[in-house]
């Protein structure tokens, strides 16, 4: 599957959930996922994302390499809940798309 990397917490763009053919996109409260059991690696949403956050789990980067069981947690996880449609982004997701190390402040 594909999944979600660091680059999206806090910024939480979602121009990436509409064009899903699978509905496969998870939402908490400052970042999103991709359900592994949904997606069907077309990758039409690696495009949308403005940070590059979207990548092929089979070519996660090494220190992007926790997110793959993340995502597959994430999407399951209370509370969080499919999204569909695009919303408003993070606020301050402009400050915070230039900064590259942010997974301590991912809130479940
Ligand atoms: Fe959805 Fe395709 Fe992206 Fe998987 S790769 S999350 S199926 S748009
Ligand atoms: Fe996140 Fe990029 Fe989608 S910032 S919400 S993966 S468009």
């Amino acid at each position: 599957p594909f999944i979600v990397t660091e680059a999206c917490i806090q910024c939480r763009y979602t121009d990436c959930v509409e064009v899903c053919p699978m509905d496969c996109f998870v939402a908490g409260p400052n970042f999103l996922v991709i359900d592994p059991d949904g997606c069907i690696d077309c990758s039409v949403c690696v495009p949308q994302c403005p940070v590059q956050a979207i990548v092929n789990a089979a070519e996660v980067p090494p220190e992007q390499a926790a997110f793959v069981a993340l995502n597959a947690e994430l999407a399951k996880a209370p509370g969080w809940t499919p999204i569909r449609q695009r919303a408003a982004p993070m606020p301050e997701h402009a400050r915070w798309a230039e900064v590259p190390h942010k997974r301590h402040l991912l809130q479940r």
